[in-house]
């Protein structure tokens, strides 16, 4: 077990210019204001904001296991039924912490894990086609128990359920995580005796990947939740120093403040160079474009806040992307994920020792090439003046991955002190939802129904 580290020395000014890259003046002068916003935030651990406190939660974690235990070989196939922060943090652990191809050869006491986070008809009529209901386990996740995708999932797979097995012994089929007593899905689970787990108080969706939100359906799927929830505790301690050059939390959220407000750039790039951190970026994109794109600061104020993030892959975007980020605007910085030890070492072998574009590959390993590859994007980055840190991961494992988890979430909630937002709302989201309700025809929606359908006339072109 290691710590992850943060390199920001690709980030400051003395590296890529004062234009680009940040001073150790301008740093060093944000720890009054770091130092109060990490008061704030602390302050408000045992009040509202309890998902701090989440790697802490030891009976929820024995729950969640025992839960585990009794399902183990169970099931074929556990199916999360959830979008957003009910999905993305249990979509990014899954692509961590599993084998890449886990889904193939999951057999015995872990099954499958399949995360439905989305509606389209092609994705669940294909999912109802090929699997056999039967053979699953669905973990319906929602927090508010409202929102119309997770509910219309729910319905369509209790169906499927009941039809094939029947009334009664569908129901150790279903699995509802949702809030202790409001939204619909609790009566649910009230009125079906289905199996049930609570989001806690005080956990906003986007927060909640270490609540039984993500937990059951990783524990379920064989993942080391208690490793995770252990590097999440130490990260927990870690981001209690109150000197900002000793706080990864304090750090991280600094740089990105003054990246977006003294350096001109509104985009965050999170750039994996790991295919198991990958889906880290979409998990960290959700926490911060939702916590920090808001219109209004704090007093109300129109502000039009936040920065927007970008996710990418290396290498693969090294072949798509790279030309836009060195030569493009500068208009963004760039969070490099790195692994300083792979599981595996692959070897190129050598062959066709008289051509040098191919032979000088002969023998290294695919670990080496990676390596080249990651930290030559970081070279040119630098030459470009692109700023950027370096999350080092010592090895990818449940640990190292908890205290990723804990580290963005404090950054987050530290940028929502920065930039004087609150950063726990969702009103964009909420938005979205009453205007799918009224679309939907639901009661209560009318007067909104009739104020989209009066709107501008379309404007199409047929061809
Ligand atoms: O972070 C959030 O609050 C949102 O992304 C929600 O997680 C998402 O809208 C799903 O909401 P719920 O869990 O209430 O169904």
């Amino acid at each position: 077990m290691g710590n992850i580290v943060l390199d920001y020395t690709h980030a400051m000014a003395d590296v890529v210019g004062s234009t680009h890259g940040i001073t150790a003046a301008e740093l060093d002068g944000l720890a009054g204001a770091s130092k109060s916003a990490l008061a704030a935030v602390q302050a408000r651990r045992t009040k509202d904001l309890r998902w701090l406190d989440l790697p802490y939660q030891s009976a929820v974690h024995e729950q969640v296991l025992d839960y585990a235990d009794r399902m183990a070989g169970r099931f074929e196939n556990v199916v999360v039924c959830g979008i957003g922060g009910s999905a993305l943090g249990t979509i990014a652990l899954q692509q961590a912490l599993n084998s890449p191809y886990h889904n193939l050869g999951a057999s015995g006491r872990y099954p499958r894990l399949f995360v439905l986070d989305n509606i389209d008809p092609d994705l669940i009529g294909e999912f109802l086609d090929q699997v056999d209901p039967a053979h699953c386990l669905f973990n319906v996740i929602s927090k508010s128990g409202t929102t119309a995708e997770t509910t219309s999932q729910f319905l369509i797979f209790q169906r499927a359920l009941i039809e094939r097995l029947g009334r009664d012994a569908h129901v150790p089929h279903l699995c509802v995580t949702t809030d202790e007593s409001k939204g619909v899905m609790r009566d649910i689970v009230r009125r079906e005796g289905y199996e049930s787990f609570v989001v806690p108080e005080g956990v906003g969706g986007r927060f909640s990947v270490l609540s039984p939100v993500g937990l059951v359906p990783l524990a379920l799927a064989g993942i080391d939740i208690k490793g995770v929830l252990k590097g999440a505790a130490d990260m927990d301690e870690r981001c209690k120093a109150e000197d900002l050059r000793a706080n990864p939390a304090q750090l991280y959220a600094a740089l990105q403040w003054l990246m977006q407000s003294k350096k001109h750039k509104p985009m965050s790039v999170t750039f994996s160079y790991s295919q198991r951190l990958a889906l880290l970026a979409d998990w960290y994109a959700q926490l911060l474009a939702e916590s920090i794109g808001k219109r209004k600061d704090r007093r109300g104020r129109d502000v039009f806040a936040g920065p927007t993030p970008i996710r990418a892959l290396g290498v693969t975007d090294q072949h798509s992307q790279m030309q836009l980020y060195t030569e493009g605007p500068h208009d963004k910085w760039f969070t490099l994920l790195s692994v300083d030890k792979s599981d595996h070492a692959v070897t190129i072998p050598a062959a066709y020792a008289d051509l040098e574009a191919v032979s000088y590959l002969g023998e290294r390993t695919l670990n080496e090439l990676f390596a080249a590859e990651r930290d030559g994007a970081r070279v040119a980055l630098t030459a470009a003046q692109r700023p950027s840190v370096t999350v080092h991961f010592p090895k990818v494992d449940p640990h190292s991955v908890g205290q990723y988890l804990q580290l963005m979430e404090i950054a987050v909630a530290l940028c929502g002190e920065h930039y004087d937002v609150d950063a726990f709302d969702q009103p964009g989201v909420e938005a979205g939802k009453i205007a799918a309700y009224a679309l939907m025809g639901r009661t209560g929606f009318e007067a909104k129904k009739a104020e989209i359908e009066s709107a501008a006339p379309k404007q199409q072109l047929r061809v």
